[in-house]
């Protein structure tokens, strides 16, 4: 069964063209995964739709409120679905939770807004919190497709050609090589001669070498990282069955 997800936001048109476009747009057409967008001002139930209101205790902002969300997920989800609310407080996307994921049936993605949304709601109907990184979105629906594209790569044939994708090899927590293309020569810059050669086992050798060079650069803590565990046991917590 492929996987389905819904997502919950007050912003549905945001999603328009990161669903329309792309390689993910592809995986969508093809039937190999399936995303449905809700707006959650659909389960409120006064004249104005009003989906959040002002905090208990004072403060900044909005809050959005229980009722809708509650009749959305409780409406939308089914039996093993696991229910993600997108927050900055969360516990961080990594390779190995976008795979997780990817191997579920069923995910209800819920963004949250402006100052959060109702303790309760994160009490009773989610089961995991997450966070895309340590910055400070206006509401969670770019969060949430991100998680998307993340975990896109992991069901086979959405990335067209089929890649070895396991988060759990050393290679992969390396940053990537340097690429190059035709003209061999630009404004007289010229491509490493190692990859005009087609000496397979050199150009190998290379791209090891330069992968773990800019890692050693840009993020040596991906380094100290892999000599503990695999991206998979970190950062997320069991999913509610
Ligand atoms: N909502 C707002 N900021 C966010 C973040 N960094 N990650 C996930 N959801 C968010």
């Amino acid at each position: 069964m492929p996987l389905h997800i819904d997502i919950l936001t007050l912003f549905p048109r945001m999603l328009d063209g990161f669903l329309a476009e792309s390689i993910l747009g592809k995986g969508v057409e093809s039937g190999l995964l399936s995303v449905k967008v809700h707006n959650l001002r659909d389960w409120t139930t006064d004249k104005h739709k009003t989906a959040d209101d002002r905090p208990f205790g004072g403060g900044a902002g909005m809050v959005l409120k229980p009722e809708p969300v509650f009749a959305a997920i409780e409406q939308l989800q089914k039996p093993g679905c696991r229910r993600i609310y997108l927050t900055p407080d969360g516990v961080p996307l990594s390779p190995g939770l976008a795979e997780e994921l990817s191997h579920q049936q069923h995910l209800i993605l819920l963004s949250g807004h402006y100052e959060g949304i109702d303790q309760r709601i994160r009490d009773q109907v989610i089961d995991q919190e997450i966070s895309i990184g340590d910055y400070v979105l206006t509401n969670g629906t770019l969060a949430a497709a991100v998680v998307i594209d993340a975990l896109a790569r992991f069901i086979p044939g959405v990335l067209g050609e089929e890649k070895s994708l396991t988060s759990e090899s050393f290679t992969s927590k390396l940053l990537d090589f340097p690429q190059y293309t035709r003209p061999a020569e630009f404004r007289g810059m010229s491509v490493p001669e190692v990859l005009l050669s087609g000496h397979h086992g050199e150009i190998e050798k290379w791209r090891l070498a330069r992968r773990i060079e800019k890692t050693r650069q840009v993020r040596p803590d991906l380094l100290e990282k892999n000599q503990h565990e695999p991206d998979h046991q970190r950062n997320h917590r069991p999913s509610a069955q």
